[in-house]
Parts: C-alpha cells; structure tokens; sequence
C-alpha cells in the first residue's frame, strides 16, 4: 500500500512585524517578560482591510504548486486547516481554491485550533492511501490578529500570522507519513476558547462589548495540558513505531511556546539542535506553526530521515505523527 508522502513545502508570512518593543508600548509588558516565558521576539501580522486567512493561504499554495510544478487543474483536493476562517462560511478552503485556479475538485475546513495541520495531514493521507487520489494540497493559515485582544498583556504577545502548505502524493518506497495519532478532550473547551461569533453566542453589542470575540486563555491550565500531552503523545508514537530518541533526526513541535516544546523534547530524549524553532521570529500562527518550521528547515532535511511532528491545541486537542521525509 502505498503511504502519503510530503513532496514540497511553501509558506508565507505578511510583511508587517511587531516587535516585542511595539508591544511594550500597547500594554504593561515587557521584551524580558517575553522571551523568558514563551521564547518569542516578534510576530508577523497581516494588515489591510478585507484580508482575511485565505490570502495567506493562498500565497503559500500558489508557492507550493510552483514549486513542485504542479498545475492547479492537478490538484485533487484541497484541505485548509484554520481557527480563523474568512467566513463563518463558505469555507477557507473554497475561497483559497478560487484564488489559486484550483476548480471542480472537494475542498473543505478542519477546525482543530492548533492542533489543526496534524489533524489536517491524518484526514489528507487517508485518501492517498486508499489510493483515491494522487496530490491532496494540505494548507494550515491563521490570521490570530483578527482574534486577538491587543488591550490584553496576557494574549496579545503570543500570537501571529501566517500560512504554510504541503504537497501530499503516494509513495511506495517506505518514506511519508507512516503513522498519526490525534486526541481531543472537551474538558479544555473552557480554558482556551472564542466566546462569541459562532451559533451559542452571535454577535451582539453586548458580546463586542464584552469582547467575547477574542481569544480568551487561562495561561497557566493549558500550559500543564500542553506540557503533559503533548510529550506523552509523542512518546506513545516513538514507542508504538520502536524509535528511540537517537532515530529522530527532527522534532517538528507545534511552536506555542519555547519552554513547552524544550518539556517535550527532554521527555523524547532528543537534543536541541535536532529541534525545529521558529516561534522567536513568528510567534503561535496557530495551524501554520508546523508547515512553516518544514518550510524554514526544509534545506536541512535529508531524504529518510525520520521527523516526529507534534501538537497541542484549543479543545482541547493534540496529537503526533511520524513521518519519513521523502526528498
Ligand atoms: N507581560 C508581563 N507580565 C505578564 C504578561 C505579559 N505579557 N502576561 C502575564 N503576565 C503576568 C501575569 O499577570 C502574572 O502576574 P501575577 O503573578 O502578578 O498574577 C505573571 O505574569 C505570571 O503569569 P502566568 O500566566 O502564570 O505566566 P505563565 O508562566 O503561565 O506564562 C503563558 C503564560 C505564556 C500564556 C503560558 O501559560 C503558556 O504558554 N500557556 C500555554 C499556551 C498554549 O500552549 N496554548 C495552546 C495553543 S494556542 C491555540 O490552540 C489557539
């Protein structure tokens, strides 16, 4: 059978960067606070009115089908992974279809907040392994910004904008995603969430009052979650797949914050610099933390090695892969 492997990888971050020091000016924080407790210098936010998700997206996937020279009648499917969509609907995925030419093919949203690239990749292997189709294009975008309350100290530096995007075609040589795990537990539903905007709570004057249309995280909480589930699930695919830390040539960790992702590669028994880190120039982009760190390593990667991809997210939901790079 054959396994689904990452054939090319894009991304894309807006211009415009807030830096630790434009934050010290917006609320009572500090570039010290910062990079002691999540290891992040500045975000990329994306600016300009009627830009939503899908602009990003569709930069990354319009770099990748370049890349990998693939047209966009090629292309089979489409899935975007995003918590921050254009629309409540029509779907991201539609919309980064239309922009880059991809038509008449199914594309269609996964909602797994950070977690949501993994999730993505899991579903979109699926069908390259039933053999259904041949180039599914995976793209994880968040516009955070549009979520974020920037009165807000204990949000507003944490996160940041952008978008990354894999190629997912067969392979028969051993090399893809060979395994996935994903997890979700409701008991986060109350520690990290968007209160208002969707059918509980619509919009009124009293939820903009309220400012229920932001991110609202109990730091502290997720931090224990995060910490625990996401080394725990990482280790549960290394031992179900026999890899020790040694046969890991990359952790590509979900990037929400420095300190959560050193807890999981200490219980992985892998060392640093076989860690993929970007959160200091990017910040949490959310479904874009994964595909970007490939992007930003990708002229590291050798064919077979072996990468473990992990995430912790909103819901709460994690989870891991193993995958074996195929270029
Ligand atoms: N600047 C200065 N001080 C601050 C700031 C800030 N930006 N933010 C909070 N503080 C203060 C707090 O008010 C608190 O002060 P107090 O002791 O006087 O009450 C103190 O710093 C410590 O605050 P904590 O919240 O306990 O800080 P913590 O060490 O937990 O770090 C953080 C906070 C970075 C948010 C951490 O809890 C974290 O990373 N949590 C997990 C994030 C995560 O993984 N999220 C999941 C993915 S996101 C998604 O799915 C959308």
């Amino acid at each position: 059978m054959s396994k689904a492997a990452i054939t090319g990888v894009h991304g894309y971050v807006p211009d415009y960067v807030l830096t630790n020091a434009e934050l010290e000016r917006m609320v009572d924080t500090n570039d010290e606070w910062i990079t002691s407790r999540t290891g992040i210098k500045e975000r990329h936010i994306l600016k300009g009115e009627g830009m939503g998700s899908s602009h990003m997206g569709a930069k990354a996937v319009a770099g990748l089908l370049e890349k990998v020279n693939t047209k966009p009648e090629d292309v089979d499917l489409l899935i975007c992974a995003t918590t921050t969509p254009d629309f409540v609907f029509p779907c991201t995925a539609n919309l980064i279809c239309d922009m880059v030419g991809i038509r008449n093919v199914g594309s269609f949203d996964i909602q797994a907040a950070c977690s949501g690239f993994l999730y993505a990749i899991t579903v979109g292997s699926q069908f390259i392994e039933t053999g259904k189709y041949k180039k599914v294009v995976i793209v994880g975008a968040d516009k955070m910004s549009a979520i974020t309350d920037y009165t807000d100290r204990t949000t507003c530096v944490l996160f940041g904008d952008g978008a990354g995007a894999v190629m997912l075609e067969p392979n028969t040589e051993g090399l893809g995603i060979l395994d996935s795990i994903i997890k979700s537990d409701g008991v986060g539903q109350n520690h990290l969430f968007q209160k208002a905007g969707g059918s509980r709570y619509p919009p009124t004057h009293e939820t903009v009052e309220k400012r229920w249309h932001y991110v609202y995280q109990d730091g502290p909480s997720v931090f224990k979650f995060a910490v625990k589930n996401m080394a725990d699930v990482s280790a549960e695919i290394m031992e179900r797949n026999q890899l020790s830390g040694g046969d890991v040539a990359w952790l590509v960790p979900h990037q929400a914050n420095k300190r959560i992702i050193d807890a999981t590669a200490h219980r992985m028994g892998i060392q640093t610099d076989k860690v993929m880190m970007n959160i200091h120039k990017y910040g949490n982009t959310t479904a874009a933390t994964i595909p970007l760190c490939l992007f930003d390593y990708e002229s590291q990667l050798k064919k077979g090695d072996n990468l473990v991809l992990a995430a912790f997210g909103g819901g709460f939901t994690w989870g891991a892969a193993y995958v074996k790079w195929a270029y």
